[in-house]
């Protein structure tokens, strides 16, 4: 199996003329099928910037990105919206909507697959929702559940249309630390029992012990991380 995501020399900057300012510079980075990758860094790093160009929503600048096999460096609106399509993203706020059940939060993630009725849709969106243990609350409202519920409910909508990869940017941010632990070890067992590679964004130290691997940013480069506990060389 390919790596889904495989970076060489990413550079990025916001901004034109005298207002650029290099944010991202020079990233390597490759993913392999169903492991979980913990980025780690402090706020500003890039790490989010990072996340958007690999889940296809910003347009690359220079380097290379190639993610599910798809090369975005060039790639056009077209291509990156279908690519979306095959990734499964978490953010730190569920992004649940609020007037529809959980059921339906879940099945609007197969809105665009082929091939599915509505009624198979409901059926898949049920099935998700017993995965992540909320079998029982298909029919409620993000509003009656709990932070830690709301977040299960986008794991499940995540996964939901078989993504080849889950881009999270801090899905425990909002969560205590027990219902924060619960939502991660739950993504990363359904995601590794697929082989679903996840890259996933934290500030949230309890969490780190679930990654395969972790990586850290500072200042938009990638650097070796610091082990917890680790001799400083002298
Ligand atoms: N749309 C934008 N326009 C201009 N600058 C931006 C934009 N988005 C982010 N930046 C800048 O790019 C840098 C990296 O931002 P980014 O959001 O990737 O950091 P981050 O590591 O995710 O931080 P945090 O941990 O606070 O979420 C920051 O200096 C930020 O101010
Ligand atoms: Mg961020």
């Amino acid at each position: 199996m390919t790596a889904p995501v495989e970076i060489h020399g990413l550079t990025y900057a916001f901004g034109e003329g005298e207002l650029r300012r290099p944010v991202l510079r020079d990233i390597a980075l490759a993913l392999q099928p169903g492991e979980i990758v913990l980025l780690t860094g402090p706020s500003g790093s890039g790490k989010t910037t990072l996340l958007t160009l690999i889940g296809a929503l910003r347009a690359m600048q220079e380097g290379s990105c190639r993610v599910l096999g798809q090369e975005l460096m060039g790639a056009g609106e077209a291509q990156r919206v279908a690519l979306r399509r095959r990734i499964g993203f978490i953010f730190q706020q569920h992004n649940l909507l609020g007037y529809l059940t959980a059921r339906q939060n879940v099945a609007m993630a197969l809105e665009l697959h082929p091939g599915l009725t509505e009624a198979g849709r409901l059926e898949r969106a049920t099935a998700m929702l017993e995965a992540v243990g909320l079998g029982d609350r298909g029919d409620s409202r993000p509003a009656q559940l709990s932070g830690g519920q709301r977040q299960r409910v986008a794991v499940a909508r995540a996964l939901a249309g078989d993504p080849g990869l889950i881009l999270a940017d801090e899905p425990t941010a909002a969560l205590d630390r027990q219902s924060g632990g619960e939502v991660v070890r739950l993504l990363r067992d359904l995601a590794r029992r697929r082989g679903v590679a996840i890259l996933l964004v934290t500030h949230d130290p309890r969490i780190l012990d679930l990654a395969d691997r972790i990586i850290s940013m500072e200042d938009g480069r990638i650097v070796p991380t610091k082990q917890a506990g680790a001799v400083p060389a002298l």
